[in-house]
């Protein structure tokens, strides 16, 4: 890693720089929670709008539906409007992200505890959580989806609860929809590679008590940050927090659960988790792009809502993606993936874990980059690994070599066009769970299907001008005012592994305008006897064939 790691310790800390570096817009005038704060934040990810333009909202003046007033400040954005904020959120640069979340995957900081914590500040607990206006109605929490959604929700929550068994703390980033001023209704998923919380839930159910629960509503960004990524059930997300950050963070008791809580977060909610009747939650606009429906989820009563004195309500975009909460996912997943690949089943060759992001949500497409040459046996190793290692993710694993920018779908549909065959590279594997996805169809259940679009054999160049000549011509581009180009690769020609010396040497004659001298040798190796297409080489034998096809 290139930078020291200088992460904020709170999340308001991580406001100030945002405003400092010019990635927050301050919004003054009054803003309707339940109609247009969402909407407002995302014309960002769906108004074709460059990602480094995203910006996190803070709106100061917000208001409600009724008229309500908030003397609590909404920010949206300041999580994951764009890699560059996540990346502000610990104090690193863009390009250190995946390096970062493999130093505190390899390398946990365990927390330190304080008595006196930032989020005691003002305590609300009895009638202060029950009178009209009071409990959760004092928070000014946002509708998601206007139009579809049937409540506010906590949507930046990172749900800290407790194994009754070994101790081992979870958080979690789950929804929780407003139900009445001392209830909230908590969504854990269930299926395979679900929530922690939700294994947690089954082992108070089976005591036949309540689980205690406590919901942090902003924090120190790396603690958020634990809160979406998949950490195995005995790993403490607090002490992966600490590696984020390169240091401890600091955790305290909360005042009516028996839970360590990060000390500094803005707004704390506790209460205790119902593990005998479930109530409907939802509908709600979910991270797969479509409206989760009604279903039967968790109800949690609330015993104490606690908070700085002057806090910060933090909320996530989410739903279709890209959006904050998939940009929040994506480099805690990638890391996680590779770092299953290349140290736990050391898979020679591989580069990069790459998820898609647009419409799909990440999980149910992974490219993986190879190396050039990486041998076939390992590349298989590599797309099973991937399908397999979350039940949830990898239903498509297309592993590309590593000139095929990942992000650029056209550049997979090419190398899906001209390096694989069908028959020999696609492999169909039948038996995955649904995962995370609309609740559609008969069965729910799903299949793999895993692609070796590599490229298998020398290929001669590909057919745009060479770098320098490209490089050369966008400096002329400039020069002549003409339309602002956007970059993408493939944007110049290089070498696939089927080039010979001769052949660079009359490219680099003509470029110098020597084509006659090409033409003389051509005329004096003239043959009788061919049929027109017949490959030079098979008759001459093979040109100097330079190895590799690094570009
Ligand atoms: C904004 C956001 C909202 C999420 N909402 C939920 C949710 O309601 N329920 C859920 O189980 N997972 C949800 N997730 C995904 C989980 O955070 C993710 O699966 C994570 O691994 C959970 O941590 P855990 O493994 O400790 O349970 C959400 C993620 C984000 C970023």
């Amino acid at each position: 890693m290139s930078a020291k790691s200088s992460a904020p310790s709170d999340f308001q800390e991580h406001l100030a720089h945002l405003e400092a570096r010019g990635l927050l817009v301050r919004i003054d005038r009054p803003v309707c929670k339940d109609t247009e704060i969402h909407p407002l934040v995302r014309w960002q990810f769906v108004g074709n709008f460059p990602e480094e333009a995203r910006r996190a909202f803070l709106f100061t003046n917000v208001v409600g539906a009724k008229g309500e007033k908030y003397d609590i400040p909404v920010v949206v954005g300041a999580l994951a409007a764009s890699n560059e904020i996540y990346a502000a959120g610990m104090g690193v640069g863009v390009e250190d992200l995946a390096d970062v979340w493999m130093r505190a995957l390899d390398g946990p900081i365990e927390p330190e505890f304080v008595e006196n914590a930032p989020c005691h500040e003002r305590v609300y607990t009895g009638d202060d959580l029950t009178r009209p206006g009071g409990g959760l109605a004092m928070l000014p929490a946002p509708i998601s989806t206007p139009g579809f959604d049937a409540a506010p929700y906590l949507t930046a929550t990172v749900c800290v609860t407790k194994d009754p068994e070994t101790g081992v703390r979870n958080m979690g980033t789950y929804r929780a929809g407003l139900k009445a001023n001392d209830r909230l209704g908590v969504r854990m998923a269930s299926r395979l590679s679900g929530a922690g919380g939700y294994v947690h839930w089954l082992k108070y159910q089976k005591m036949g008590q309540p689980m205690p629960c406590a919901i942090i509503v902003g924090c120190a960004p790396v603690v958020a940050f634990t809160g979406p990524q998949k950490l195995a059930i005995d790993q403490d997300e607090m002490a992966i927090a600490g590696g984020l950050a390169g240091k401890a963070m600091r955790v305290t008791r909360a005042r009516t659960v028996d839970l360590e809580i990060p000390a500094d977060a803005e707004i704390v909610i506790e209460g205790f988790i119902d593990t005998e009747l479930l109530e409907p939650e939802g509908p709600f606009g979910e991270s797969h792009g479509h409206i989760a429906l009604e279903d039967f989820n968790m109800s949690m009563r609330v015993t104490a809502i606690t908070m700085k004195n002057k806090p910060v309500f933090a909320s996530v975009l989410s739903e279709v993606t890209p959006s904050e909460s998939s940009i929040l996912k994506k480099s805690a997943y990638e890391a996680l993936f590779f770092q299953h690949l290349k140290r736990n089943l050391d898979i020679k060759g591989i580069e990069a874990v790459v998820m898609h992001e647009p419409l799909t949500n990440l999980r149910k497409v992974i490219f993986l980059k190879f190396a050039p040459g990486a041998q076939r046996t390992e590349v298989w190793r590599g797309l099973h690994g991937a399908s397999t290692l979350q039940a949830q993710c990898g239903k498509i694993v297309i592993a590309v070599s590593r000139d095929i920018d990942a992000l650029n779908t056209d550049a997979i549909f090419w190398s899906l066009a001209y390096r694989s065959d069908p028959i020999e590279d696609v492999q169909l594997v039948p038996h995955r769970s649904g995962g995370h996805g609309p609740k559609a169809g008969a069965s729910g259940g799903d299949s793999t299907m895993l692609i070796d679009a590599t490229l298998k054999h020398p290929t001669s160049p590909l057919a745009l001008p060479a770098k320098p000549f490209m490089e050369n011509a966008r400096t002329l581009w400039e020069e002549l005012g003409l339309h602002p180009l956007s970059v993408r690769a493939p944007w110049h020609g290089y070498d696939l592994g089927d080039w010979s010396d001769d052949w660079q040497a009359f490219a680099d004659a003509a470029a110098r305008g020597d084509w006659e001298a090409n033409g003389a040798n051509t005329y004096a190796r003239r043959r009788g006897g061919l049929k027109p297409e017949t490959p030079v080489r098979k008759v001459e034998g093979a040109g100097a064939s330079k190895s590799g096809n690094e570009h």
